[in-house]
């Protein structure tokens, strides 16, 4: 499962000179055929709504998914609701972040999802997913 949070929905034309020009569209079609070489379903979601995000957590945690690679934008700075949400599940998380929070203003240096996370992959734009999701293979293979 490949979760993003608030304004993602805006790739491509949200500050391209920090995002980038990748679409959430591009990145979903790239992750599924990605997916398919990997032998993993990539099941992308985008909610700007914070609750969404944390159902579907839960809906995670209820499931035998290999991982979640979650995205939760400006959340990440804010959201106890969420790193409490992480770690109410067992399935593994990999925070993702297009841009690198850590260079940037210090209201983003701040995450409250990486302590919960498994990892952290951050700056390197919409590669980062892919990153993101070549660990979680990794990851199945370790558990088996
Ligand atoms: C982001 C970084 C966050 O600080 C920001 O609020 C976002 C996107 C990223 O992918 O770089 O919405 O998560």
């Amino acid at each position: 499962m490949v979760l993003n949070g608030p304004n993602l929905n805006l790739l491509g034309t949200r500050e391209p000179e920090v995002y980038g020009a990748t679409t959430l569209d591009d990145i979903a079609q790239a992750l599924t055929e990605q997916g398919d070489r990997l032998g993993l379903i990539v099941d992308l979601r985008q909610s700007n709504h914070e609750g969404h995000l944390i159902d579907w957590l839960h809906e995670a945690g209820a499931t035998n998914i290999t991982a979640v690679i979650l995205n939760a934008g400006a959340y990440t700075h804010t959201s106890v609701a969420l790193r409490d949400a992480i770690r109410s599940i067992a399935v593994p998380v990999i925070e993702v972040h297009l841009s690198n929070p850590a260079a940037r203003e210090s209201f983003r240096h701040i995450s409250h999802i990486s302590p919960v996370a498994a990892g952290v992959i951050q700056g390197f734009g919409a590669r980062g997913y892919a990153l993101a999701l070549d660990a979680a293979a990794a990851m199945r293979q370790s558990a088996r």
